[in-house]
């Protein structure tokens, strides 16, 4: 048995393996992307290409999901083909590779990014739909007395290819000074939560959505 990743580029998914490699060094680790590094190719803009990996989960006891699409536009400007690919990304194919792995092994434990976007919503408002619609299955997906499915919700991460790629950097710094640790959260901590998730809860935590905003949302004291 063995983890298989999605999104793996992703600087969650790179410090969770790295993470795991320390703790755990002969666990199998397989990846699944549209890169040729991937141990299966499959590109989640169509959500057939996600079938194509239902022959392979029986090997795998664990499921990271660390992929995601997140457009530079608001929905109002983004083309029809551009909403169905984020909708389908974020949302239809997710869902349809953990309906799988469930169906595949009454052992799979999973989790899977979701957003803060998914509470609160986003200038890329189909991402945000995506990601709420995500949070609601993971809320009421019945799983066996041996499975997990849960989610991570975290508010912005510095380190990641979503924040990075922004072109408003001076916004992204802002938000870091401003909140109320004094910083943006890290692709680290994001791989540590996951990882006491799938390697060391015994299981009771599942069909949860984890916010993880280091206290954003905390009222100030001093207008308490
Ligand atoms: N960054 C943040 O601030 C933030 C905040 C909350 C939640 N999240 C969530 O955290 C996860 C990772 O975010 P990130 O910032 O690390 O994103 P990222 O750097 O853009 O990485 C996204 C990953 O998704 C993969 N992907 C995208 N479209 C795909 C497709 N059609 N088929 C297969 N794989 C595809 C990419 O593969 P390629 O390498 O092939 O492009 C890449 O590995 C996402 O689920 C995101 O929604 C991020």
């Amino acid at each position: 048995m063995g983890l298989l990743v999605t999104g793996a580029a992703s600087m969650v998914a790179v410090e969770f393996i790295s993470l795991l490699a320390g703790r755990r060094p002969a666990e199998v680790v397989a990846t699944v992307g549209r890169s040729a590094e991937a141990t299966y190719t499959a590109d989640l803009s169509h959500p057939e290409s996600v079938d194509t990996l239902t022959a392979h989960l029986p090997r795998f006891d664990r499921l990271l999901l660390c992929h995601g699409l997140l457009q530079d536009t608001p929905l109002a400007q983004q083309s029809g083909a551009q909403m169905t690919q984020s909708m389908t990304v974020n949302l239809l194919s997710t869902v349809r590779l953990i309906e799988h792995a469930l169906q595949a092994n009454p052992h799979m434990r999973i989790a899977v990014l979701g957003s803060e976007s998914g509470f609160k919503g986003s200038y890329d408002d189909t991402y945000a739909l995506a990601k709420a619609a995500l949070h609601a299955y993971v809320g009421w997906r019945r799983t066996g007395p041996d499975q997990q499915l849960v989610c991570i919700a975290p508010s912005m991460i510095a380190d990641t290819g979503m924040t990075t790629r922004r072109r408003d950097q001076d916004r992204v710094t802002l938000r870091g000074i401003q909140h109320p640790k004094g910083r943006l959260l890290q692709s680290a901590e994001v791989a540590g939560l996951l990882y006491h998730t799938l390697y060391e809860d015994q299981g009771y935590l599942t069909n949860a959505v984890i916010p993880l905003h280091g206290g954003k949302f905390s009222s100030n004291p001093t207008h308490s």
